[in-house]
């Protein structure tokens, strides 16, 4: 079972609109709700593609309790740590008739030492023992900066891998405990790496020099692009065909519950970048923050190009020239 964890989920608004006025009062096409959030959003994936997954996490108030009914309805197991503060609304504002998409996040609601101690107490005691976590997420007020440090050494004191999705400070102090894998996309990447990485030669380099920082599998995304992937022993370029994009929102997500899903079963690094592009690609084809469909999935599958580059050439070349 893959077991996900989002420290601050959202309680996501997406409103469509027929161009944006600013100071005059719009008038929304359509509203949904979705339950949202990093881990939470993996969970939906992964429920999507019919495995099976829970979605830890802390909830709080009506927007908390919306969260649960909206999984709930969608069938996506859950067993969330109780608080009395609101969980966060986020909204997704989109314009129909220009494409843009605005986002307006709020930061969550604060997070007591007693309340961490009680979410942490509920993972340790876990029985069965997830085979993979999924952690991702900005972190809410209170919770201290290192808390993915933290949750990656507890889940590896019990042998158990996790794939962390976070960006700048959370994601600096996540990889001090040297997680499985890291999926930044190109920014995060050269946000964490403090360099620009403007060609696939400079991603391929960057992917390997998170793998020499101890993290065995150092995932990169770029979006229509694809991804390039690293461990030690080999380097992985997956490529989606071209789609046309609605919305990019959850695209990331749905990238790494492709990657928990065959990372789970041990399965070779390729056949996780395939799916995991799959997944993404799948998700740009849905509207606001729906997530992939299992019909394009695997419609999609099939034309996700893949190479991979053993270590022996690596040391020759870093560019994918010759499909293999
Ligand atoms: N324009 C696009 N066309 C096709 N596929 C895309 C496009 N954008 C994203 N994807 C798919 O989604 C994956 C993840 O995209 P991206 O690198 O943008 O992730 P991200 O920045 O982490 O996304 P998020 O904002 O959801 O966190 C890509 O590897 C690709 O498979
Ligand atoms: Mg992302």
């Amino acid at each position: 079972m893959i077991a996900t964890i989002t420290l601050n989920p959202s309680l996501d608004r997406t409103i469509t609109v027929h161009g944006l006025k600013l100071d005059e009062t719009n008038r929304w096409r359509m509203m949904h709700l979705y339950a949202g959030g990093k881990g939470i959003d993996v969970s939906r994936a992964i429920y999507e593609m019919g495995d099976e997954t829970v979605a830890y996490g802390f909830v709080g108030g009506a927007a908390g309790r919306t969260i649960e009914i909206l999984l709930d309805e969608e069938g996506v197991p859950f067993s969330f740590t109780p608080i009395e503060q609101e969980t966060r609304t986020n909204f997704i504002i989109t314009d129909t008739k220009t494409y843009r998409q605005t986002r307006i996040d709020a930061p969550g609601p604060h997070i007591s030492e007693r309340q961490l101690a009680r979410f942490r107490r509920k993972m340790r005691q876990l029985s069965p023992k997830p085979d993979l976590v999924v952690a991702g997420g900005s972190l809410p007020p209170g919770i201290p900066i290192n808390v993915y440090c933290e949750i990656v050494s507890e889940a590896k004191s019990f042998g158990i891998r996790t794939l962390l999705d976070s960006e700048g400070r959370w994601l600096e102090e996540g990889i001090k405990a040297k997680p499985y894998l890291i999926k930044p996309n190109v920014h995060e990447a050269e946000e964490l790496l403090k360099v620009e990485l403007p060609t696939e030669e400079a991603i391929i380099k960057a992917a390997l020099k998170i793998i020499e920082m101890g993290i065995k599998v150092a995932v990169i995304s770029r979006g229509k692009d694809g991804l390039i992937a690293a461990t030690k022993q080999e380097v992985v370029k997956a490529v989606p065909p071209a789609v046309r994009v609605r919305s990019a929102v959850g695209a990331g997500d749905c990238t790494m519950a492709g990657l928990a899903l065959k990372l789970v079963d041990n399965k070779p690094l390729r056949e996780a970048c395939q799916l995991a592009v799959a997944m993404g690609t799948a998700a740009v084809l849905t509207p606001g923050t729906e997530l992939c469909h299992r019909k394009d999935v695997e419609d999609i599958l099939p034309q996700v190009k893949v190479w991979e580059t053993r270590k022996s050439k690596l040391a020759k070349t870093f560019s994918f020239a010759s499909d293999e």
